[in-house]
């Protein structure tokens, strides 16, 4: 079993996505990018990988590189700082890495995302491979070029996109992965299929006792598929400009809560509570039937996702919306459903339209 796609960016070929079940076809692939076997690779961890699977990753690529380092730092939304990257830059320059040499980033969303940055701007920018670990940065942020770091209290707030050269999953590493992290990158998954396919959300719902027993067949599928759709957003629009702000879809309210829970919730499952906010936003605009919306919360509460939070208050949570970064001019770009598998953005939302959904997933 393995499967492949390849990403364009402007509309040139630009590196490949691979998904295989272990990593006897690593090295077979960085040599295809034709690396000399004297260039230098810092692989770039957090504490939770570097307990774990490290060691195999870094015997693999000694066996081609004379040359493997590693850095690693402790797991965390809380270390995704420039304070980490500086440490990196250290490590790099300590280590004499060149403009030629490579960093692997191995691990999840936080570990991508700082590597990348990295990447793009040591030396003005040195190659990376993204080793994504979890489910969340396999279907999401391992693929697409944005790289970055928060910076005082805002998430990703300084970044660049910056394109990997090679993205290799080995799908059996999810088996290790806790199960609460499992869930919140199906959350990312269940949004794919809710913003571009109803028939990838109902293959979902049908296969969810085979995906929740992680068969490996149908995993591969699931991550295929999901990559398949970011694929093509990110291929469309690779800066944002406009479709790919669909793939934040339950994101405005969601990191709204994310930061207020202090980063106590993952990801994913702040995820659920927005996207379960913004569909009973798209009922109350009469797109989708009140059927369908309890289709949608239904499903996300079968796969284990939240869809509502206790202890916040629907000011807060509006407030910190508003401060998010993607708001065009004082404007929340909202994304809506029209139907399920098919999005939009929405950018001219009253505070009184958005605290009704708020509400919505409001407890207590
Ligand atoms: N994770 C959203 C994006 O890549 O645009």
């Amino acid at each position: 079993m393995s499967k492949s796609m390849t990403v364009s960016y402007e509309g040139i070929p630009c590196y490949e996505i691979r998904l295989e079940q272990d990593f006897k076809n690593l090295i077979g692939q960085i040599k295809q990018l034709g690396y000399a076997s004297n260039r230098k690779i810092c692989i770039v961890t957090d504490s939770n990988l570097a307990g774990l699977h490290l060691n195999e990753l870094s015997e693999i690529i000694k066996s081609y590189f004379h040359t493997v380092i590693s850095f690693s730092f402790p797991a965390g939304e809380e270390q995704k700082n420039l304070d980490t990257v500086q440490k990196l830059y250290e490590q790099l320059i300590l280590n004499h890495f060149d403009r030629k040499d490579i960093l692997i980033a191995f691990g999840g969303g936080v570990v991508g995302d700082l590597t990348g940055f990295a990447a793009a701007t040591y030396l003005r920018g040195i190659d990376f491979i993204q080793i994504p670990t979890t489910l969340l940065s396999q279907v999401d942020s391992s693929i697409g070029g944005k790289t970055g770091v928060d910076f005082l209290q805002y998430k990703n707030m300084v970044g660049a996109f910056y394109q990997p050269k090679l993205v290799y999953m080995n799908l059996s590493l999810l088996k290790t992965l806790p199960n609460a992290q499992f869930i919140s990158g199906l959350g990312e998954v269940l949004k794919h299929g809710l913003i571009k396919s109803e028939a990838y959300f109902s293959w979902m719902q049908e296969n969810k006792s085979r995906i929740m027993e992680l068969q490996p067949d149908i995993i591969e599928e699931m991550v295929f598929q999901s990559c398949e759709i970011k694929r093509r957003v990110v291929e469309l629009d690779p800066k944002e400009a406009g479709e790919r702000a669909l793939l934040n879809f339950g994101h405005t309210i969601g990191h709204a809560v994310e930061k207020l829970s202090d980063f106590k919730l993952f990801h994913g499952e702040c995820v659920g509570i927005g996207m379960a906010a913004a569909c009973r936003l798209s009922c109350n605009f009469g797109h989708i039937t009140e059927e369908e919306c309890s289709r949608i919360i239904d499903t996300l509460v079968q796969f284990g996702l939240p869809v509502s939070v206790k202890g916040l208050s629907q000011d807060e949570i509006l407030a910190v919306s508003k401060s998010d970064k993607k708001m065009a001019a004082g404007n929340i770009k909202f994304i809506l459903l029209k139907s399920i598998g098919n999005a939009y953005i929405n950018p001219d939302l009253s505070n009184e339209q958005i605290l009704a959904a708020i509400s919505s997933v409001l407890e207590g």
